[in-house]
């Protein structure tokens, strides 16, 4: 299914049978978590227990939209979704197709990436199509994700201290003043998290975080390199000295995030020794962004 972020790979929270299925398919260690997706119509108690007013308070204000809020579960949700965990990943994606899914069906759809466990996310049909093949039933063709980054996800079982285990669109400042809270970061206890893996969101061909600098030495020394940049100024001076290389260019910030996953499929085909990144220039997002890109380098 398409949401703002990324593609889903959706099954039925309450059919443990559908949720073993879809570990199966993504090729999951099955002790990690699931987010559960709710209608915007659903309250946020539906799912959790002793939900905080600062949870009530993101959810009346960011919902639908790209926030995961981690609570005490409702007994009612299988232990193959939370992977034992008594906490629940809950979250209201922001797409017309979805939200109309989610209002049909009984609206608990636990949602993985629709990828392969390991992998670069999928932030279009087609990425889906790709990775999946036929061990999905149906591919949701909702276009492209507007946001490209997935959810962030935020703890939010300490009433005083919500906690930022995933860096996403929704800031911490943004976090920070609707709750009125310091926000801390990472999890307190050894969450076991796939997303949280060093290596994670990784194409086949390694990945490096450089200067331009670095780019520029390797391209004059023949290096077999692609490069992804959100820097005006490299991006001309390799159109104009090395313009055969296999390149993604975006402007910082929302573009850079919303063509990041597509480019480094893109740019993983091109067949290259190695895809260089620079270091992302300051924005909002300049946090998610590095996290994403941090791990897709990390060996
Ligand atoms: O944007 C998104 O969040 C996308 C779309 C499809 O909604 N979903 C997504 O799911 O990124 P996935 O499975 O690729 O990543 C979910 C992350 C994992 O890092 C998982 O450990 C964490 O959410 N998570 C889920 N439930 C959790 C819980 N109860 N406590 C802590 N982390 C949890
Ligand atoms: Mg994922």
């Amino acid at each position: 299914m398409p949401t703002e972020t990324v593609y889903g790979l959706a099954v039925h929270a309450l059919d443990a049978d559908a949720v073993r299925r879809m570990f199966a398919v993504k090729g999951r260690p099955a002790d990690h978590p699931v987010i559960v997706h709710m209608a915007p119509s659903d309250a946020l108690g539906r799912w959790a227990r002793d939900v905080p007013e600062v949870a009530e308070r993101l959810a009346a204000a960011l919902w639908p939209g790209p926030l995961t809020l981690v609570l005490r579960r409702d007994p009612r949700i299988p232990d193959v979704v939370t992977g034992g965990l008594d906490t629940v990943g809950i979250r209201v994606p922001d797409h017309p197709v979805t939200i109309a899914l989610l209002e049909r069906f009984a609206s608990i759809v636990a949602a993985p990436s629709a990828n392969r466990f390991g992998s670069v996310s999928p932030t279009t049909a087609q990425h889906v199509r790709a990775d999946l093949g036929d061990d999905v039933d149906l591919v949701l063709d909702g276009g492209p994700c507007t946001v490209g980054l997935e959810s962030t996800i935020v703890d939010v079982r300490d009433p005083e201290q919500p906690r930022i285990l995933r860096p996403g669109r929704i800031s911490a400042e943004t976090i920070s003043m609707l709750t009125g809270c310091p926000v801390a970061h990472g999890a307190a206890d050894a969450v076991r998290a796939p997303g949280m893996l060093r290596s994670h969101y990784a194409p086949r061909t390694p990945v490096e975080l450089v200067e331009a600098d670095e780019v520029l030495a390797r391209l004059a020394a023949d290096a077999a390199v692609a490069v992804l940049t959100d820097d005006a100024t490299l991006a001309a001076t390799i159109a104009a000295r090395w313009p055969t290389t296999a390149r993604v260019v975006a402007a910082p910030g929302e573009p850079f995030a919303r063509a990041l996953y597509d480019a480094l499929r893109r740019l993983d085909a091109a067949g290259t020794d190695a895809i260089l990144c620079t270091w992302p220039q300051p924005s909002a997002l300049v946090d998610a962004i590095t996290d994403r890109l941090r791990r897709a380098a990390a060996r």
